[in-house]
């Protein structure tokens, strides 16, 4: 049976509830079971960010944009005064915009300052490292901030996923090491996730959750784990997103049933703004360790071996026209992708907009239930605060796990499962998912039940 609400424009009042939701939930993810309200915080009077890369640069802007000094150490002058560079750059552009005063930009920019010696972190409160994705890197780098900082000095990573307890282990004081996720372009996302590792001690996490809100952030609480939650939720999204085209459906309108549902742009369209050899390194590498019980579509590397990097080069998933941003049809890719379904032995059909939601969605859902599972996220509405300020999903929907409620947890486990007998194993059904869908309770239901268990003093 077709689920006409799936796709149906969001009616007003549904809207404002979901608006609601998200909100409420955003004060919640304040609220951490074991970490009372009132754990003093270290103070943060100066920083360092190490790495004046995309990330290290929006990162300084978040902390002078809030007043605090802050150095930023790169490897040699050429790649500080790059990154340094950028940063005027984007304030200089606000200032065109209108949206700040250029005596403010000023000020702002007289706390960022520069240096190439890592010994320029020694008075920071707190060091951001915001180096190249490497575990050996950053493992090194650990390892001298250890020798150089100061003694109470927070010390975090923004990594987009390695493991936070290998990199802590390398240190004399693991307790101070926690995970600063900034989202890209940092000094714009609105998302914190502030990652808990092993030994990460209650103030260090404190201080950070507290330092984003101040930024103006939704600081929310992870668990190490691979992706954390937002990446994680999107890893299954993405894929589904790449499966459903060697399938039958095409990019354009994959995006166009994402911006019927309420995306403002579709995966595609976000994959070619943001230039299709993102990670292209990490994603060849992968290639030779995945597990071979599954499927993987390898069509985010032959789209860069054949120079499609997105809107750059101005062909990607669509075509753009004269240095523009809309996206256009390309035929010629289009018949591209037909082959390479045929290649790989895949009968093309037909692909609703339906399915394509329920693929792209329910997909993080099963993920989200997981990682509720396995404690990584402290609430499901924590999860819906992370897909809404990182990752764009319709505010009007109010995230993934409330979408799924308002649907009926009974019917989108019906389809995770049904996705699990045709797809494999990546549809394994979350058991957290099963056993809401089988008592008739939703995601809203869950975090109220904990909410109860932690008000009584039981387990977190
Ligand atoms: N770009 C994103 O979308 C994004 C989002 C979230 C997190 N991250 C994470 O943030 C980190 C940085 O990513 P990025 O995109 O800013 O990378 P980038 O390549 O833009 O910048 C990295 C910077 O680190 C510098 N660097 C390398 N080794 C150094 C060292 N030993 N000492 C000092 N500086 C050094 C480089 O010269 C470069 O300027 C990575 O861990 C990445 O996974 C990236």
């Amino acid at each position: 049976m077709s689920d006409t609400s799936l796709l149906a424009p969001v009616a007003p009042e549904a809207a404002a509830k979901a608006r609601a939701h998200l909100r409420a939930a955003e004060a919640e993810c304040a609220f951490i079971p074991d970490i009372p309200a009132d754990t003093p915080k270290r103070p943060i009077a100066s920083a360092a960010v190490i790495g004046a890369g995309t990330m290290g640069g929006g990162i300084a802007m978040c902390l002078a944009n809030m007043g605090v000094p802050v150095v930023v150490i790169d490897q040699s002058q050429e790649a500080l005064d790059r990154g340094l560079g950028r940063v005027k750059k984007n304030y200089a552009v606000s200032v065109e915009r209108g949206s700040l005063q250029a005596p403010e930009m000023e000020r702002r920019l007289s706390f960022i300052t520069g240096a190439t010696g890592i010994s320029a972190i020694a008075n920071a409160d707190i060091i951001i490292e915001a180096v190249f994705e490497d575990m050996q890197l950053k493992q090194d780098l650990f390892r001298q901030i250890d020798a150089h900082a100061r003694q109470g000095a927070i010390l975090a990573t923004n990594t987009s996923g390695l493991d936070i307890d290998e990199i802590a282990a390398v240190t004399t004081r693991p307790a101070d090491v926690v995970g600063a996720h900034f989202f890209s372009p940092a000094n714009v996302m609105r998302l914190l996730e502030v990652v808990r590792a092993r030994e990460s001690a209650p103030d260090v996490v404190a201080t950070l959750m507290d330092l984003g809100r101040r930024m103006g952030k939704a600081s929310v609480l992870s668990r190490v784990s691979p992706g954390f939650i937002g990446n994680a939720l999107l890893r299954n999204y993405s894929r589904e997103a790449l499966f459903v085209v060697e399938e039958g459906a095409l990019p354009l309108d994959v995006d166009a049933a994402l911006t019927r549902f309420g995306y403002r742009m579709g995966i595609f369209a976000v994959h070619d703004m943001a230039g299709n050899d993102v990670g292209l390194q990490t994603k060849r590498k992968l290639v030779l360790t995945r597990p071979k019980d599954r499927r993987y579509s390898d069509l985010l590397i032959t789209i860069c071996d054949m120079g499609r990097l997105g809107q750059k080069t101005g062909k990607g998933w669509h075509r753009y026209e004269n240095g523009g941003r809309t996206p256009i049809r390309d035929t010629e890719w289009e018949a591209f992708l037909i082959g390479e379904s045929k290649r790989l032995g895949i009968e093309r059909r037909m692909v609703s907009d339906e399915e394509i939601i329920k693929r792209c969605i329910y997909s993080m859902v099963n993920e989200g239930a997981r990682l509720l599972e396995n404690g990584v996220a402290l609430r499901a509405s924590d999860i819906d605060v992370v897909y809404g300020t990182g990752n764009g999903f319709p505010p009007d929907r109010g995230g993934p796990m409330y979408f799924a409620d308002s649907i009926g947890l009974d019917k989108v486990y019906a389809d995770v499962a049904r996705f699990h007998e045709a797809q494999g194993v990546w549809w394994e059904p979350a058991p957290l998912l099963a056993r809401l869908a089988r008592e008739g309770k939703t995601f809203a239901d869950y975090d109220a039940e904990r909410r109860k268990q932690i008000h009584q003093g039981g387990h977190a």
